[in-house]
Formats: C-alpha cells, sequence, structure tokens
C-alpha cells in the first residue's frame, strides 16, 4: 500500500532525538511522499533542507497564522527565494487562526493575502490552515486567481464541502477523523469527493487512534486512511490509490521548476 502523508513537520525539535528513525520508519509503513510544511521561516528553511536530505521528502514554504506579526517585506522576499528550491511544490501553512488569535486579525488577512499572491505569481498550490475563520478563508479564497490547494486539518463540517469544492480545493484529514465522538468529521469523510480527499499527519500533533496522546509521526497515516475508509465504506487500500494520486497531481511531486 502506497501512501502519501500531505502535511507533516519532521523539522519540529519534538523529532530532534530520532528524526532519522522516524523517517525509516514511514518509508517502511509503505510512504511514497511526505510533505514537510513550513510555519515561519526558519522551518521553511528547515524544510527544504530535510527534502534535499530525503528523496521522498518534499517542502512548502510559509508562514503560519500564528506567527503573521513577525511577517515584514525582507519575510516574504525571503520566502520567493526559498521557494525557488526544486523540492518547494507549495506556500504553506497559510491561512486564518481566530481560535488563538497569536497575531492580531487584521495583520493575519494581509499576510495570508500576501503569501496568496506569492503563490500565485509562482505557480505554486497553497496548503491552508483554517480555524474557526472559515468565512473569511473561503472569501480571501473566492477572490483568489492561483492554482488550487488544501485546506488541511479541515474543520469546516460537512456544510461547507460545497463551497470548498466549488473553489477547487481539496480538504485534508488528519487524526481527529480516528477520535471516537467525532462524527462531523466522519461524515466529511463520507461525502467528500475521493478525488478531492488527502490524508495527512500534522506531526508531532493530532496523533490518531490507537496513539492518540503520544507524540505522531507520518507512518501513522494509515490509520486516518483506514478510518476514511471505513467511513466511507471502500478498502483501504482505494483510499489509499485515491489520496496518494490526489497529492500527485496537486503537488506535482516530479516538476522541474526552471
Ligand atoms: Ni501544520
Amino acid at each position: 500500500m502506497r501512501l502519501v502523508d500531505s502535511h507533516a513537520h519532521l523539522d519540529f525539535p519534538q523529532f530532534d532525538a530520532d528524526r532519522e528513525v522516524v523517517i525509516e520508519r514511514a518509508r517502511e509503513a509503505g510512504l511514497v511522499a511526505i510533505l514537510n510544511v513550513g510555519t515561519d521561516l526558519a522551518s521553511s528553511r528547515a524544510a527544504g533542507a530535510l527534502a534535499d536530505r530525503y528523496d521522498f521528502i518534499y517542502a512548502a514554504v510559509g508562514v503560519h497564522p500564528h506567527d503573521a506579526k513577525t511577517v515584514t517585506p525582507a519575510v516574504l522576499e525571503d520566502l520567493r527565494e526559498l521557494a525557488r528550491h526544486p523540492k518547494v511544490v507549495a506556500i504553506g501553512e497559510i491561512g486564518l487562526d481566530y481560535y488563538r488569535d497569536l497575531s492580531p486579525r487584521p495583520v493575519q488577512r494581509r499576510v495570508f493575502a500576501q503569501q496568496l499572491a506569492l503563490a500565485a505569481e509562482l505557480g505554486l498550490p497553497v496548503v491552508v490552515h483554517s480555524r474557526e475563520a472559515h468565512d473569511d478563508v473561503l472569501a480571501a479564497l473566492q477572490d483568489w486567481q492561483g492554482g488550487g490547494g488544501v485546506l488541511h486539518s479541515y474543520s469546516g463540517g460537512p456544510e461547507r464541502l460545497e463551497e470548498v469544492m466549488a473553489l477547487g480545493f481539496s480538504i485534508g484529514l488528519s487524526g481527529p477523523v480516528t477520535f471516537r465522538k467525532a462524527h462531523r468529521l466522519r461524515a466529511v469523510a463520507a461525502a467528500a469527493p475521493l478525488d478531492r480527499l488527502l490524508v495527512e499527519t500534522d506531526c508531532p500533533y493530532l496523533t490518531p487512534v490507537p496513539y492518540r496522546g503520544r507524540r505522531n509521526e507520518p507512518a501513522y497515516v494509515r490509520y486516518v486512511a483506514e478510518a476514511v475508509a471505513r467511513a466511507r465504506g471502500v478498502s483501504v487500500e482505494d483510499v489509499a490509490r485515491a489520496t496518494t494520486e490526489n497529492a500527485r497531481r496537486l503537488f506535482d511531486w516530479m516538476s522541474n521548476k526552471p
């Protein structure tokens, strides 16, 4: 079974002690690609460095809404430079987070728009974080002239799916879809078109059952795929095949950039 973890943070300090072992376990578990997603300038740089070291690791570069307040024109210039790396396949993670509000909302909106514009200019898809901000996120994507992307760890519920699909976006499902009480997420897993679904870990966070409460890692993406398969009443092989192909199509792993 070939799987893709479409959202990981392997550069985070939680993996400092055993990063190589974790990456080897991912390979043994059948992962054919991992998208390591930057959250600020340093982590975007680290994502590119990891992609240099491992053939099946790719990178997204961007500044998370939590850190929007750190973004200056110079930071955007550095991101543009980092995005030229041949294994940078997306801008992310970018978006809006009105749950934790770690940066002022107007600043989050400005920085989201700036990074959306950068992605459109570079012809890259986006990895979007949206937490309790779905109205503003979808409005920003509505106005965007770029080439698609994914709403990662999708939390918009089944009722927003139609809008997301109309925008041409995919959704990423993660560990919470395995949680006993996550009926809404399983409804999303059942209702989303199979060609718009990605699976992800968001490791080290959002660990799926049966490892909930411990550190997450890319190999556990299979538990997410299994939960999606159960929700849809199909085989996990079908979900693996579709989500792996969807990720390849969206992130265009093999293309060579000029
Ligand atoms: Ni993330």
